[in-house]
């Protein structure tokens, strides 16, 4: 019984020291192969965070605030007039040109993410940079449909043109139906940045807060 015993437990303790030991050599590899990149830049950190920080007010305050709700809407039209602007003069990876909308690439995107066979992409990934632009052409909607609204009785930068002709209950289906759409895309944005961060083991939030995302060799993607 003895033997069988002290057998037992030298067999766990070599086990043990045997997992010990690769553990750390995988980490020791993991650390020396990964290199830190700038991605997001200061601007689009603060864009990102500005526009989730004034959306929300916007969409809070729709009811019995209308005055902060108009100013909201007005931020966050000029944080996409100049993400729109940033995206043609900025940094490498806030470039539209370094992720243009190539609906195949995404879909082949998400089957290899499910299958856990997708690459790393230092900027957007073909399924995040579609919605990057839906989000930004909803939200631009949207905002333009909420001066449409008060265009018709004078107010705002529309105030005067055609749609201040339309009539307040169309347009105000229309501000109403837009919010709907692009609070399921912010649904399904939160849901990707989740999953992708979770499949790809990297935490892609944290990369919108310091800028900077971590990737196993100095190629660029
Ligand atoms: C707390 C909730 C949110 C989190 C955690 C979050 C997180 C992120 C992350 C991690 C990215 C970068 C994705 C990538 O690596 O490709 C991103 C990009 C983006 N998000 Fe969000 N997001 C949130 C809410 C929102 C909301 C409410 C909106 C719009 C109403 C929004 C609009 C965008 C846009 C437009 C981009 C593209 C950024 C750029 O290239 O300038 N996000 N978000
Ligand atoms: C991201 C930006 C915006 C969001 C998320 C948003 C969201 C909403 C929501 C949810 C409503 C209530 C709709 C309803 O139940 O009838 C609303 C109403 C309204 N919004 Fe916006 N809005 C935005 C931008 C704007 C802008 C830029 C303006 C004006 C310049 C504006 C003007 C209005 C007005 C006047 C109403 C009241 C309509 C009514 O009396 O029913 N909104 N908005």
């Amino acid at each position: 019984m003895l033997i069988v015993g002290l057998r037992y437990t030298t067999q766990v303790i070599v086990l043990s020291e045997t997992g010990d030991t690769m553990k750390n050599t995988n980490k020791l590899k993991l650390q020396s192969n990964t290199t830190k990149v700038d991605v997001w830049d200061i601007l689009v950190r603060i864009f990102h965070w500005s526009l989730v920080l004034f959306f929300t007010i916007a969409y809070l305050t729709e009811d019995d605030w209308l005055d902060i709700h108009t100013i909201a809407g007005y931020t966050v039209f000029l944080l996409l007039i100049f993400r729109l602007i940033w995206g043609v003069i900025g940094t490498k990876y806030a470039k539209f040109r370094n992720f243009l909308p190539q609906p195949k690439r995404a879909i082949q995107y998400l089957k290899d993410e499910i299958s856990g066979d997708a690459k790393q992409y230092l900027g957007h990934n073909p399924a995040g940079a579609i919605m990057v632009y839906l989000l930004i052409i909803v939200l631009f909607l949207t905002t333009l449909s909420g001066m449409a609204i008060i265009s018709t009785e004078g107010f705002g930068p529309l105030a005067g043109t055609f749609v201040s002709q339309w009539s307040g209950k169309t347009l105000e289906d229309i501000h109403e139906l837009l919010t709907s759409l692009i609070l399921f895309l912010v649904f399904l944005h939160i849901a990707g940045v989740v999953f992708s961060s979770f499949m790809q083991e990297e935490n892609l939030v944290k990369a919108m807060i310091t800028g900077k995302k971590q990737t196993e060799n100095k190629g660029e993607k």
